[in-house]
């Protein structure tokens, strides 16, 4: 995400991000124990809001933090981010964190406790279309057990992404016992024979909004997709591989661990799903 824009939601109003102040004894400041969504907007209107809203309810309730919004105060909050802060293309952070107790335990807080909400907004650019394409390397997937979370404690998925930047690759795919489960902060599609392949969802990796949309847009151009297992071999010989992210699109990767996939350029396949899942998004005049 690109530098944050002025205006921020921060437990009930809108105020300068500037001056949000959060206790020290939040629980995602001590623990990580909070949740969070990174909504696209295109065009000042929210991209496959209710696959987010549906994604961002369902973390919360398999960690058992209590919802603070119905789902048209959600809307209304990022709504009004997305106002407050010009419209355009953006990306809404929203962040529930389980609240700030008086004592540091790890078991749960009182239920007088109130979950943390915080929302901020940043300008979201627009790939230029002769920069296409990324290197990425393979880590190991060293993440815990419930990736399905969309938790804020991140620190496998950074450490993969740091490993990334140091070897002037721009994504980490991670590995786990010999399958490829997702990005460090993408889906991960691959192309074979034409058809589009995913690993099936699980507690392994994130279920992504992107990526069910590009599936979608595939299937409707009448190609094949699937959710099957993929070998780090069959990643390896992929015709073409994806990464797929709310503020990333979809975008091909050129070359893994140093070799090259297919010739080096963004693939055919990728030209016509990419163009389909473009149609998707709202259009107008970004304002
Ligand atoms: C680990 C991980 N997997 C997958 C995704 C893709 O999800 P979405 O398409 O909903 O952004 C993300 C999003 O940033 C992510 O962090």
């Amino acid at each position: 995400m690109a530098a944050p824009l002025h205006t921020a939601w921060f437990n009930g109003s809108f105020m300068p991000l500037a001056e949000v102040r959060i206790s020290p004894l939040d629980r995602a400041f001590l623990f990580g124990d909070a949740v969070y969504e990174v909504i696209p907007v295109h065009a000042g209107q929210a991209f496959l809001l209710d696959p987010h809203l549906d994604r961002l309810e369902r973390s919360l309730r398999e960690l058992g933090i209590r919802n603070p919004c119905r789902r048209a105060e959600w809307i209304d909050i990022i709504n009004g981010l997305i106002e407050q802060n010009g419209g355009g293309n953006l990306a809404v952070y929203l962040q529930v964190s389980r609240g700030a107790d008086i004592k540091r335990d790890h078991a749960f807080p009182p239920e007088s406790v109130r979950p943390t909400v915080f929302g901020m907004v940043s300008t979201m650019a627009e790939p230029h279309p002769d920069q296409l394409g990324l290197r990425a390397i393979t880590c190991a997937d060293q993440r815990w057990s419930r990736c399905d979370i969309k938790s804020t404690a991140l620190l496998a998925n950074l450490l993969a992404r740091q490993a990334a930047r140091e070897a002037g690759a721009g994504e980490a795919i991670l590995l786990r016992d010999g399958y490829l489960t997702e990005g460090s902060a993408s889906s991960v599609i691959i192309v074979e024979g034409g058809a589009l392949i995913r690993r099936p969802a699980g507690p392994e990796l994130l279920p992504g909004t992107t990526t069910d949309a590009v599936f979608a847009a595939a299937a409707g151009v009448g190609l094949a997709c699937r959710d099957e297992m993929i070998s780090e071999q069959r990643l390896r010989q992929a015709d073409e591989i994806w990464i797929a992210a709310a503020t990333r699109g979809i975008t091909p990767v050129l070359e893994l661990d140093g070799k090259m996939i297919g010739d080096g350029r963004p693939g055919p396949v990728w030209r016509q799903v990419a163009a389909a899942f473009e149609a998707l998004k709202p259009h107008g005049t970004a304002h």
